[in-house]
């Protein structure tokens, strides 16, 4: 198990579509690159990371949601598809591959998504709230698509200063060296 360095904004990697998962990758490959997930994203306390955002083209995402009373929901998505949404929600996200930005994004309220676990079983979930925003935010990614590509051109536009400077601070950060982080985002 391993913490991982995190693409950052500008790597090329983050803006191309994942390759889809083969079945003989899942035994093979796929256990320790998913306890290599979850570990970085406990690391820097985020809630959701797809394989890209560690420089891996593959269709693979894990989420995590810390729930009060009860176990935390930790959930693997491989070769995850949108098969339903309704509604719509504006709310505040950040992501681990831009860290310390953050803008309001609308989201579909309600999603179906349909994916593999981490056994390969077909498995599909209902989600709403944080998990269905976290959700579309790692199809996104998977999708080689960032939060700050669904803001408005003029606002994208506004940030952008914002994104120079931060900018600066991502080149010399690498969480692999980082034993806990504080950042959170997905
Ligand atoms: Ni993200």
């Amino acid at each position: 198990m391993a913490i991982k360095r995190i693409c950052k904004y500008g790597e090329k990697i983050l803006a191309k579509k994942a390759r889809k998962v083969e079945a003989q990758e899942l035994k093979r490959i796929l256990p320790g690159i998913i306890s290599d997930m979850f570990e970085t994203l406990d690391a820097v306390g985020g809630v959701g990371l797809a394989a890209n955002q560690i420089g891996l083209d593959l269709c693979l995402a894990v989420i995590k949601i810390k729930k009060e009373e009860e176990e935390d929901l930790r959930i693997v998505l491989i070769n995850p598809e949108l098969t339903e949404k309704s509604g719509v929600m504006t709310g505040e996200e950040g992501c681990l591959s831009l860290p310390g930005l953050f803008a309001r994004i609308k989201r579909f309220s309600k999603v179906k998504v349909r994916a593999l676990n981490e056994k390969g079983l077909p498995i599909e979930v209902n989600a709403e709230g944080l998990f269905s925003r976290a959700l579309q935010h790692e199809i996104d990614h998977l999708d080689g698509i960032l939060f700050i590509d669904r803001l408005p051109f003029m606002t994208r536009l506004k940030l952008k200063p914002a994104l120079m400077k931060l900018k600066r601070r991502w080149k010399k950060m690498d969480e692999s060296k980082l034993p806990r982080g504080k950042e959170a985002g997905m």
